[in-house]
């Protein structure tokens, strides 16, 4: 529900003051309206009255004949106050009395509403029929109409006393008014009280002021309210520092675990490249042991052949395994954070070239096709050893999955953003495994009887790269027809 922008308290009092003022208001007019109904039917009820008089009296002097008699009568019956005319008709309806007035009775319309409301004309019009008695031969009596009295009754008094009446109904209204505006005021705060000290209990509380809680008391119910409230504030208190101290609690444990964490990161990061180092050393003195091996056998020895493909076999799986080690290497360093980076101009001709060049032989092994499709004269600042890793993980995946296939390589700025796309026709994958693929020691075959070498550390490595170069790497892959790895870079400010 919404309510205006007025506080409780006003919203309370001015409604309940517009309900008060209305019903007084409707109150003092249907009064006025029956009081004002009753006086002037009170009214004309005397001035009625006082024509019959006015008849009874005339009647003799009609009967007798005398227009002298008719005129002092109804001249004396002139003279009453507010009596503006005084008039007598005889059968023919011809006025007797020769003092005339120019006043002439209306007659008012008569209508549904016209015995609700008084009248509105300003005089009552009065006309009494004056009759006689006749006895009959037979014996019986009939009333013969032998004229008519006029009463013009001006309305003045009546009038000012309604006048006063109304204003004595104003003044009623007013105070009646007054008393409900204090009546109002009082229970308006009483009614609210409770609010806002509860609002100003609630704000203290908020903020971690003194003073939040609530005092107001009076009947049992707001007692009762008060005491919930005040216990309700204490519970939430105690909740509070309960959770706290929980929370407390829990960020040392956190810290701890994540102390932990981190040294047991640093520990493996300097395992990994110590035993790393270790492996790498012996192989560098078998390789070398190799080659003086092959080195001491003629070529006129009669397997020579069959030793040189030894020779070759052992030193490529020496390579591999240098490789391996490698990745190895650089994946504990760049976990532990340990990398730092620096800038240098690539001219990115070139660097690609490089590339092509180091995967060339995996790619022709597979019978593939690698097509470097770019922007010439590029040269832009970077990390050259983490876009080294990237762009040649990406390559090694490309010709490890296609068999007589093509790879692309392409580059380009677009927008302030280095853009390398790696396109292969190869195997594939579905989009349940893009999500996995990035994980360190992740493959989508992991069986032991697996086709392809490695052990999934390149994307991870990939990925690590592109972040700290600020960049991401995003894949489209369709099982069976290919995939397309697609790297951005942000290089604003170079
Ligand atoms: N171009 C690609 N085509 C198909 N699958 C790919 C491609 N690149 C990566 N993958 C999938 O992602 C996995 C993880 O790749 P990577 O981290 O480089 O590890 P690895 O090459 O050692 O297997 C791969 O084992 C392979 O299943
Ligand atoms: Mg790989």
């Amino acid at each position: 529900m919404n309510i205006a922008p007025v506080n409780f308290r006003q919203l309370f009092y001015r409604n309940t003051m517009a309900g008060i003022f209305a019903l007084v208001v409707m109150l003092v007019f249907v009064a006025g309206l029956v009081i004002a109904k009753f006086t002037h039917d009170q009214t004309y009820l005397n001035w009625q009255y006082y024509g019959k008089i006015f008849a009874s009296e005339v009647k003799y002097q009609l009967i007798l004949n005398s227009e002298t008699g008719v005129e002092n009568i109804a001249a004396n019956f002139t003279d009453r106050k507010n009596v503006i005319a005084a008039n007598v008709y005889d059968s023919s309806n011809r006025q007797v009395n020769r003092k005339r007035t120019s006043r002439v009775c209306r007659e008012e319309q008569d209508t549904w509403y016209s015995n609700l409301f008084p009248s509105r004309l300003d005089v009552f019009c009065i006309r009494q029929p004056i009759t006689q008695t006749v006895n009959q031969e037979t014996g019986t009596v009939t009333e013969n109409k032998i004229g008519e009295i006029e009463l013009i009754v001006s309305k003045q008094d009546n009038a000012a006393l309604m006048f006063k009446i109304w204003l004595a109904l104003l003044l009623l209204a007013v105070s009646v008014l007054f008393g409900a505006f204090r009546i109002v005021t009082r229970q308006s705060y009483f009614m609210t009280v409770t609010i806002e000290q509860m609002i100003a209990a609630l704000q203290n509380f908020k903020d971690s002021r003194p003073n939040n809680r609530v005092t107001f008391s009076g009947s049992d119910d707001l007692d009762q309210m008060r005491e919930t409230f005040n216990d309700m504030l204490a519970s939430i208190e105690r909740n509070e520092e309960v959770l706290e101290q929980a929370v407390i609690l829990k960020t040392k444990e956190l810290n701890q675990a994540l102390e932990g964490s981190q040294s047991a990161n640093r520990y493996k990061a300097n395992i990994m490249s110590t035993v790393s180092h270790e492996m790498k050393n012996p192989l560098h003195s078998i390789q070398t042991g190799i080659e003086l091996l092959f080195e001491g056998i003629p070529k006129t020895a009669p397997d020579y052949p069959s030793y040189q493909e030894h020779h070759y076999r052992a030193k490529m799986l020496v390579q591999e395994l240098v490789r391996h080690i490698d990745a190895i290497l650089v994946n504990a360093k760049l976990n532990a954070h340990e990398y730092k980076k620096s800038y240098t101009l690539v001219h990115l001709d070139g660097f690609m070239e490089e590339r092509k060049v180091g995967c060339q032989h995996l790619c022709s092994k597979n019978g593939n096709t690698l097509v470097l499709e770019d922007e010439r004269g590029i040269s832009i600042k970077m990390d050259r050893l983490l876009l080294r890793y990237i762009v040649d993980n990406l390559l090694d995946n490309a010709c490890k999955f296609t068999n007589k296939g093509h790879i692309f390589l392409r580059w380009r700025i677009h927008q302030d953003t280095l853009i390398i796309e790696v396109e292969d026709t190869g195997c594939g994958m579905g989009q349940q495994n893009i999500d996995i693929i990035f994980d360190e020691f992740k493959q989508i075959d992991m069986s032991l009887t697996r086709r392809y070498r490695g052990f999934g550390l390149g994307l991870a490595i990939s990925r690590q790269s592109a972040h700290l170069l600020g960049g991401n790497i995003n894949v489209r892959s369709q099982e069976g027809l290919g995939s397309i790895f697609q790297v951005a870079i942000p290089i604003n400010g170079q």
